[in-house]
């Protein structure tokens, strides 16, 4: 007979090799760490709390009760531990267990660590590696997902919540990173998709492997379900710390503010010439964003999707700042409907958790077109309106080039309770591009040229902007980092509420 003593480290010891040495080999083999290996990786040295390692599913269909089909704490790693020395919760679905397959107890471990993350504030990661429902369970394990879903929605604005995809992650296993704030994917070992490669083949008669139809590549680029692709295990890790440094822990906590050596007031005279003189010209918006921010540090998110927008995070003066950019260098900085959809949900988001939202503003006007117009521009942009109307965290707008049309109002202007509106002195400020107003309100008419030259000397300029106040000023460039850091000192106490409402309507 073993003592409980001898019971208990016995079980301890088991959980620790999951699905047994052979399958960790065969983890190893495919590039990919072990549930564990990636919680260490993850967390603080020594700072992770285990929860649950006693944990068994209870399923006795299929031979499942037989002990050598029982795995302490069953297939998936959870508990709390710290990044930087800052509270977060963590599940790591271990593969080599049932494919880390998702049983009812699998479940039940999740909804605890998310329970206690909502109740004490802090985010939740999930490290993402499993073949799916677990199949000998059958709707045990489908009501797991749902009791997930169902937390996930409720901690939503409540605690960030981030998912890295590791491995699979196929069919109803999905909604569980799509309902997070931000997923990210490995590049070459992981994937996402509703139905496989076979399942496609059969309904739609189409021929696509697995990459191809839910890999990194895929999800970062063309379908925008993931926010960034790292190369393997370890830099996913590493990036993932780096950018919970970002984050405040709660929608009750403010954004992080972290020493800062790069000083408040620095010059960037780069700034000064880096708008090209003709309109038409294009430039890179993110020469602007790196200049401007703490130490040139810029974490962008999406940065291979709706390349028209750029938006990440970065610190001003240590605070972290969410920042949306028009990229002229891409369809003009145009918007259309995946930028919208982009710029929306980022600006909800740094909204929700205290983050302070910088704008730079180059914007021509909405894409124009069928394919835009049936694929609901007027939808999609008014999420972005909707977005930056209903953010009440500081909002500093820089107009560094064109902002003409509905896209001007669109862009956190003054009229959506934009606090510190600036023109750069190469700013235009207009319903539209000198030509094409011309080509309307002169049709027909000889001498246009003179009447484009009327209307550049009138309207592209900040002036008509500037004298109704709807700019706060018009800036030296390379003051800009000054200004700004001045800026969010002061509005760091800024206090602005919306009417009730039990949540937004239809339209968002
Ligand atoms: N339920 C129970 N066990 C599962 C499982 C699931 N959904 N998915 C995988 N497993 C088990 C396998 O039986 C295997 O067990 P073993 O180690 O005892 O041999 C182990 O996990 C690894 O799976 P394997 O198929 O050998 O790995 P793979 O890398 O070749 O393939 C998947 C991985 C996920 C593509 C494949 O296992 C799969 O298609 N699983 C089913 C996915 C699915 O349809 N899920 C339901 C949708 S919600």
């Amino acid at each position: 007979h073993l003592s409980v003593q001898e019971r208990i480290d016995r079980k301890r010891n088991a959980a620790l090799i999951g699905g047994g040495q052979k399958r960790i080999d065969a983890q190893h083999k495919r590039g990919k760490l072990t549930a564990r290996e990636r919680v260490e990786l993850l967390l603080d040295k020594d700072s992770f709390v285990e929860y649950d390692m006693f944990v068994e599913h209870r399923c006795s269909d299929f031979g499942m009760e037989e002990d050598h089909n029982k795995f302490a704490g069953d297939s998936v790693v959870t508990g709390q531990g710290r990044i930087n020395g800052r509270l977060v919760y963590v599940f790591s679905q271990d593969f080599t267990v049932f494919g880390g397959s998702l049983s009812g107890a699998h479940a039940q471990k999740i909804c605890k660590i998310m329970d206690q993350a909502v109740m004490v504030g802090a985010p939740v990661i999930g490290l993402n590696d499993s073949g799916g429902a677990r199949i000998q369970e059958g709707v045990e394990s489908l009501a797991g997902y749902a009791d997930i879903f169902l937390r996930n929605v409720l901690a939503s604005g409540v605690v960030p919540q981030i998912s890295l995809i590791m491995g699979p992650c196929a069919g109803g296993a999905v909604y569980s990173p799509a309902l997070t704030d931000f997923t990210f994917m490995v590049k070459d070992t992981s994937y996402l998709f509703i139905t496989g490669p076979d399942v496609v083949k059969s309904v739609t008669n189409e021929d696509v492997t697995q990459e191809e139809l839910g890999g990194a590549k895929t999800h970062t680029a063309v379908s925008g379900v993931a926010h960034r692709a790292f190369e393997n295990d370890i830099d996913a890790l590493l990036n993932l710390r780096n950018f919970f440094n970002f984050l405040p822990l709660s929608n009750q906590d403010p954004a992080p503010v972290t020493e800062c050596h790069d000083p408040s007031d620095r010059l960037v005279p780069g700034l000064d010439t880096i708008v090209p003189f003709e309109t038409t010209k294009a430039y890179d918006m993110l020469d602007i964003i790196q200049g401007i921010v703490d130490e040139r540090e810029f974490f962008e998110i999406m940065p291979n999707y709706a390349k028209n927008i750029v938006v990440g995070f970065a610190r001003m003066n240590g605070r972290t700042v969410g920042i949306v950019g028009n990229q002229p260098k891409v369809a003009s900085g145009c918007l259309d409907i995946n930028s919208s959809v982009k710029g929306a949900r980022f600006v909800r988001f740094c909204d929700a958790f205290n983050i302070p939202i910088l704008t730079f503003v180059d914007v021509p006007g909405f894409l124009p077109g069928t394919s835009q117009e049936y694929g609901g521009i007027i939808r999609h942009g008014a999420k972005l309106l909707f977005a930056f109307a209903e953010a009440t965290v500081p909002k500093i707008t820089i107009i560094t080039r064109k902002a003409y049309g509905g896209a001007y109002d669109v862009m956190s202007s003054k009229h959506l309770r934009g606090d510190v509106n600036y023109a750069w002195p190469s700013a235009e400020v207009a319903v539209m591009g000198a030509k094409g107003a011309v080509q309307i309100i002169f049709r027909g008419k000889s001498n246009q040229a003179e009447q484009e030259a009327e209307y550049v000397e009138k309207f592209a300029n900040p002036f008509p902007a500037a004298v109704r106040g709807f700019v706060d000023d018009i800036i030296v460039p390379s003051t800009t980092r000054k200004r700004i850091c001045r800026d969010l000192e002061v509005l760091a106490s800024k206090k602005q509420t919306n009417p009730w409402k039990k949540h937004e309507g239809s339209s968002s």
